[in-house]
């Protein structure tokens, strides 16, 4: 296999952003991951990346997300053009005399099948160059590529050069390139910036090659879209189009229902099982893994969160960072917080508000609440209201609740508190101190009685209005 460089060094002026270009995410990942992944799908080992704007980020990214890759990073200070990109690299590939694999860090749509498919081809046809070619009909941007006879490629014509018939030509270079390191170290240092831009262009190989009896061939790409350039914002959205296609398409084939493809945005990490349903403008992102039967209601938005089997997220619910086990169900209008469990058909419902907090099997919280750092056990009834008060303005403190317990509605807990097993707690009690099992807390007022008061008080009221009109 050869080792491959990704040229990722740019800013991406076209992006006009100040992250570097190949930082940007697509379906939540960041677009050179996209590259790397195909290239070590394709079975590459060693990868070196020429890095410029952003470097540490783009080498933490990297090293992060592909523990398993040997990588290289080259630093090219000053991005003068994609020759120059690759020449930095001649140190870091000192001794080595295989073939080299160049790829733009901006292609994301790129697959493992069609790296393989070149390489394949490089090593059947043994031009002394392969360049990946594409057939485009409007080839605007791209650099076109003029053959003399068929098969023998002459010359890379970039679009800022190109004039007349030229830019008429509509097979255009996709920016990937295969030859020997000793061979691209040779001819890349006779390249010269002789062109409307001042830059070292890595197209100028062909030329250079062909015109010293060396054989340029081009692989024609059976899908040219795959090596579509991100160049600006427009072909960004276009890629994440593509790719959230090819992500939907795969999970339908593992029997996923997905109501509507174009009102649902799914990251390539999440996990789902078959017979889950999603309804539509569901967001599902992250780490997510969601088990077999679970359906996800209009709107639902879930971050890096684990669902077992049959558990159901009703409309316009956030659930994030938590686990959701067997049966339990969650919405609609319910916002599970990071670091929550709910036990086995635990029913939290609508505009209540889980964070950090336990929720033990059957126990339901149906309507209006604040959970917040609590343990709740199982078979427990919170009712509407209830409200774990667990800051102080300083600290967070613990409320827990044991099983079988039954909380009155509009109940607050000024935790740290403690109420046991079986007890109950009057409706619109604010407790303070623990509570005992199988015991009743009230803290309301006693109810008062005036008979009569608001007849009087309407009679009264009448009077002072006749005396005002009058
Ligand atoms: C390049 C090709 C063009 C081809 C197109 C395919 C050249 C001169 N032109 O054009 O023929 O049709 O790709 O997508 O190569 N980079 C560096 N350092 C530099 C310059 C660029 O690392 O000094 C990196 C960029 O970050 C980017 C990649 O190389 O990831 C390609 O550069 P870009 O400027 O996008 O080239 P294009 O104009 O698209
Ligand atoms: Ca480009």
């Amino acid at each position: 296999m050869p080792t491959a460089i990704v040229m990722a060094a740019g800013l991406g002026t076209r992006m006009k952003s100040k992250l570097a270009k190949i930082l940007h995410p697509i379906c939540g990942r960041p677009m050179i991951d996209w590259t790397v992944e195909a290239i070590k799908k394709s079975g590459i080992k060693k990868v070196v990346v020429v890095v410029g704007h952003q470097k540490e980020m783009v080498e933490d990214e990297l090293t992060k997300s592909f523990p398993k890759l040997k990588f290289e990073f080259v630093h090219q200070k000053e991005q003068l053009g994609t020759a120059h990109a690759v020449l930095v690299t001649e140190d870091a590939l000192k001794g080595y005399d295989d073939d080299v694999l160049i790829l733009c860090g901006d292609t994301p749509l790129v697959s493992p099948e069609s790296i393989k498919a070149f390489i394949k081809f490089h090593k059947r046809k043994k031009p002394d160059l392969s360049i990946i070619s594409g057939v485009f009909l409007n080839p605007t941007g791209y650099g076109r590529v003029l053959r003399k006879k068929p098969g023998h490629v002459q010359k890379i014509v970039e679009e800022t050069e190109a004039k007349g018939e030229i830019k008429g030509i509509t097979e255009v270079n996709l920016g990937a390139y295969l030859i020997s390191a000793k061979l691209l170290f040779k001819y890349l240092k006779k390249i010269k910036p002789d062109n409307k831009k001042g830059e070292f262009f890595i197209t100028d190989l062909v030329e250079l090659l062909a015109s010293d009896g060396k054989r340029v061939e081009a692989f024609v790409a059976s899908e040219p879209v795959e090596f579509l350039g991100i160049n600006g914002r427009w072909q960004l959205v276009y890629a994440q189009k593509l790719l959230q296609r090819q992500i939907l398409e795969e999970l339908a084939r593992e029997g996923v229902t997905i109501v509507d493809p174009e009102r649902i945005y799914i990251e390539p990490q999440v996990k789902i099982a078959s017979d889950v349903v999603l309804w539509p403008d569901v967001i599902i992102r992250g780490k997510t893994q969601i088990g077999t039967g679970c359906e996800i209601g209009q709107g639902a938005i879930i971050i890096d969160s684990t669902l077992s089997e049959n558990v159901k997220v009703h409309a316009y619910s956030i659930v994030e960072g938590c686990q959701i086990n067997r049966g339990a169900q969650v919405g609609p209008f319910s916002r599970i917080r990071p670091k929550s469990l709910l036990k086995e058909d635990a029913r939290i419902g609508n505009f209540v508000e889980v964070k950090n907090t336990i929720v033990g099997k059957c126990s339901k919280a149906k309507h209006l609440s604040y959970l917040g750092d609590s343990i709740i056990g199982d078979s427990v009834n919170i009712g509407a209201g209830t409200i774990t008060c667990n800051y102080d303005g300083f600290n967070k403190y613990q409320t827990e609740i044991e099983d079988g317990a039954f909380i009155g509605s509009d109940a607050q807990f000024i935790a740290p508190v403690k109420v046991g097993k079986g007890a109950y707690i009057g409706s619109g009690s604010t407790i303070t101190k623990d509570v005992p099992p199988d015991a009743l807390a009230v803290t309301r007022a006693e109810q008062k009685i005036f008979e009569g008061w608001a007849e009087k008080r309407r009679k009264r009221a009448k009077k002072i209005n006749t005396n005002n009109q009058g």
